[in-house]
This record gives C-alpha cells, sequence and structure tokens, in this order.
C-alpha cells in the first residue's frame, strides 16, 4: 500500500486506525494484551512505521529487528520513557507523541483519585456492599478536609497546571516544584508558588507527580522524602510508576508514616509491589489517566498523523526528536 507496511502493537480507536490503514498495510496485534517481546521483535521485522504504546519497550533490539527501512515511530501517549531516543537519533528514526490532547481527562483523574482517596470512597463502597453497613454513624469513613488545605504538584507542566487550577477551586493553597520555577505571570494563573522540593514534601497535605520518568526522577519520592511528608498527607502518582520507590511506599503506608496514596500506574506496571494490595489506605487505578472516550479518539488520530507525516519523510507534527531527520 502508498506509504508501505506498518506494525500496530495493539488496537486503537478505529478512527485512527482506519488513518493507517487507508495508507498503509498494517500488521496489527490483535489481542487485548501487551505483545510478547519475540512476537514484537517478530512482527516488528522490515516494517516502516511503528505505532506503539506506553508498555512496548521500544529500544535498539526493536529498531534493529525492524531493519534500516524504520522511518517512524508513534506512540499513543504523551510519555515516551519507553523510547530509546539516542538509537532512534543515531538512525535517523522519527518519534511522535500525543501532547496537549489528554491534559484536563488526566488531570480530572487525578482529582477523581485525590476525592475518593481523602474522602474514603472505596472502603465506603465496600462496607455498603458488604450488607454491614448499619447507617450514617458520625465517626464512620471520616476523611479530609480540601479547602485551605495545601497541596504540593511536583511538574508543573501541562498536566500539573490543570490539576492546580481545579484545586483552586476547591479552596486550596497550591505550591509546586519544578527544576526551572514559571514566569511569574504562569504562576498568577493558577496561583501557584514555586517551592523547594523540601519545603513541598514537609508543608504539603496532598502531593501529586506529574514529571516526567527520567534518570532524575527516577525514585524522585522515596523512604527519606516519605518520612518528611506530614503524618496526615496523601500521595497521588499519575506521572509514571518508577518516579517513586514503591516497596519504601508500602513500608511507609503500614507503617502509617503517610495517610494514604492513590496509584494510576506502577513501578512494575502492571504487577503490584507486594504488599500494595493488602493496604486499606490506597486506592489503586489501572492507569486511567486519558482514558475518556473523546481523549483517546484525539490521541489515537493524533498518533495516526504521527505515523503517516513520518512516513511520508515529515517531520511528525507532534515530534519529541526532530533532531533525527539530520542525523
Ligand atoms: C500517557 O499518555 O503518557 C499516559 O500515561 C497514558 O495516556
Amino acid at each position: 500500500m502508498g506509504l508501505g507496511e506498518v506494525l500496530v502493537t495493539r488496537k486503537i480507536p478505529e478512527a485512527g486506525l482506519e488513518l493507517i490503514r487507508a495508507s498503509c498495510a498494517v500488521r496489527l496485534w490483535e489481542e487485548d494484551r501487551p505483545m510478547p517481546k519475540e512476537r514484537l521483535l517478530e512482527l516488528a521485522s522490515g516494517v516502516e512505521g511503528i505505532v506503539c504504546l506506553l508498555s512496548d519497550p521500544m529500544g535498539a533490539e526493536v529498531m534493529a529487528a525492524a531493519g534500516d527501512g524504520l522511518k517512524v515511530i508513534a506512540t499513543m501517549a504523551v510519555g515516551y520513557d519507553n523510547i530509546d531516543l539516542a538509537e532512534a537519533g543515531r538512525r535517523g528514526i522519527v518519534v511522535g507523541n500525543t501532547p496537549g490532547v489528554l491534559t484536563e481527562a488526566t488531570a480530572d483523574l487525578t482529582w477523581a483519585l485525590i476525592l475518593s482517596l481523602g474522602r474514603r470512597i472505596i472502603p465506603g463502597d465496600r462496607l455498603v456492599r458488604s450488607g454491614q453497613w448499619t447507617g450514617w454513624g458520625p465517626t464512620q469513613l471520616v476523611g479530609a478536609d480540601f479547602a485551605g488545605q495545601t497541596i504540593g504538584i511536583v511538574g508543573l507542566g501541562r498536566i500539573g497546571r490543570a490539576v492546580g487550577r481545579r484545586a483552586r477551586g476547591f479552596g486550596m493553597e497550591v505550591i509546586y516544584h519544578n527544576r526551572r520555577r514559571l514566569p511569574e505571570s504562569e504562576e498568577a494563573e493558577i496561583g501557584a508558588r514555586h517551592a523547594g522540593m523540601e519545603e513541598l514534601i514537609a508543608k504539603s497535605d496532598f502531593i501529586s507527580l506529574h514529571c516526567p520518568l527520567n534518570p532524575e526522577s527516577f525514585h524522585l519520592i522515596g523512604a527519606e522524602h516519605l518520612a518528611r511528608m506530614k503524618p496526615s498527607a496523601y500521595l497521588i502518582n499519575v506521572a509514571r510508576g518508577p518516579v517513586v520507590d514503591e516497596a519504601a511506599l508500602v513500608e511507609a503506608l503500614r507503617a502509617g508514616r503517610i495517610a494514604g496514596a492513590a496509584l494510576d500506574v506502577y513501578e512494575h506496571e502492571p504487577r503490584l509491589t507486594p504488599g500494595l494490595m493488602e493496604l486499606d489506605n490506597v486506592v489503586l487505578a489501572p492507569h486511567l489517566g486519558s482514558a475518556s472516550v473523546e481523549t483517546r479518539n484525539r490521541m489515537a488520530m493524533m498518533t495516526a498523523q504521527n505515523l503517516l507525516a513520518g512516513l511520508k519523510g515529515e517531520l511528525p507534527p507532534w515530534c519529541v526528536n526532530p533532531e533525527a531527520r539530520h542525523s
């Protein structure tokens, strides 16, 4: 077909798939689970483009399996820590992602987690379903307040800002930590104040993680930071699992050193760190950040557009390594 043969590692929303099918021959992994590595290497052989998900490791091995004809990798995600950009650059492979489109949906999900964690919705649901609920009780499942509390946002990028804007609606004080402080006008827009990591950890009642995963953010939240959080504070991770040292988190939760945690992403996704599942003071979501119908459709369309542009030798409209084209 016109633009050559491509691998799509999982069914993506139909609109995106149709767009790809209109000009490419598609090798599609039809099963609703990540493709095993051997199969991935086999199906990648000889393709010119790959559509992958955040769960597919796109390293040197896959790129070598595809061969010298591989022009583009389009991931249906904003995060691209699964892709070896250095290797892609060496091979002149352009990489596209889906920024912006999932900001609001991910911020909504963050708040769904914060509210259900703080207000104990999951234990409440369990109680009602158990048939053991005897009616309203003055001390039953009492939880956190939000108005007047401080939320500390680690990583005030698009999603962090959207979470911050919502926090203002709840009457909260917003502090944030970024490597580089934002211009004052941008801080003022959401009423956020820049803080050092130590201050954020010590002062926040809710700490919400929104930074990308990279060598600097790996295990950013570990035993030391957890020990300095308020015992009444909550940790929320919708960024990437390995930003948190989950073994240390389990320890801290077990010992009651912090009040609770809500996770949408996991250090060893989709496996859970031992001990996490048994804890009552956690909310565990299956990586749902961007999971709204409209968001996923738009992500699929952007992914298809990135793929097709790369196949034509053009820069994908949302390209994370434009320099690769000339390397
Ligand atoms: C992303 O896009 O990186 C999210 O984790 C999933 O939508």
